[in-house]
């Protein structure tokens, strides 16, 4: 492995495709992968004073079983406008992000807040209804309320104050509505070759 700095910075809204593609990209690079959102979702899951969560966060909280249910993503996005939750984790997140070996992490705010100096940076996305589609066959229920869930968890990513959901001025913007996995795959491991120092 190398022991270069390299950050691979992969944001976007709820089930673009995100994680999937972290992970192919971290594995094929042989990097370290973070799923940021767990993070939030781990906070959100712990109850009580989010902040105190946040600041107190283990091991044991991220390896709940239910931080993957619709209900702890509500949670997360709700948590997730706190100024202080989102300051508690920056340092981990950072640390991470600049670890020698390489780092791909996936989220909302990387490439804007966490590593705007990220080699790579993509932003992947897709329509509501190719996302909600994804999702329900992921986690079943009720196809037209995991589109609102969707939606409304959006709306509030992007509205929030602090480190809004929105592209980097300089992210590479991946649309995968008509993409298979393979093929947004491809794509994110082409624009990381890209970029990779030679030799
Ligand atoms: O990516 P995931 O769906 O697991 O994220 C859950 C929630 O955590 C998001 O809806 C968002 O509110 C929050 N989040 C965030 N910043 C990140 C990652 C997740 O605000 N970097």
């Amino acid at each position: 492995m190398s022991a270069r700095v390299f950050t691979v910075a992969i944001d976007g809204p709820a089930a673009a495709g995100k994680g999937t593609i972290a992970r192919a990209v971290a594995e094929r690079f042989g990097f370290r992968h973070l799923d940021t959102g767990l993070l939030y979702r781990a906070v959100g899951a712990r109850g009580g004073d989010p902040v105190v969560a946040a600041r107190t966060l283990s091991p044991a909280d991220l390896a709940r079983a239910d931080l993957r249910t619709a209900a702890a993503g509500q949670a997360a996005s709700r948590v997730a406008t706190i100024p202080a939750v989102r300051e508690a984790l920056t340092d981990f997140q950072r640390r991470f992000a600049r670890q020698e070996g390489g780092a791909v992490l996936d989220g909302r705010d990387i490439g804007t807040v966490i590593c705007p100096e990220a080699e790579v940076k993509l932003f992947v996305t897709a329509s509501d209804e190719v996302r909600a589609r994804r999702r329900w066959l992921e986690l079943g229920g009720d196809e037209a309320e995991v589109l609102a869930s969707l939606r409304e968890r959006d709306s509030r990513d992007s509205a929030r104050a602090a480190a809004p959901l929105k592209p980097a001025t300089d992210a590479v913007i991946l649309d995968t509505s008509a993409m298979s996995v393979d093929e947004a795959v491809a794509r994110a491991i082409a624009e990381v070759e890209r970029r990779l120092p030679a030799g």
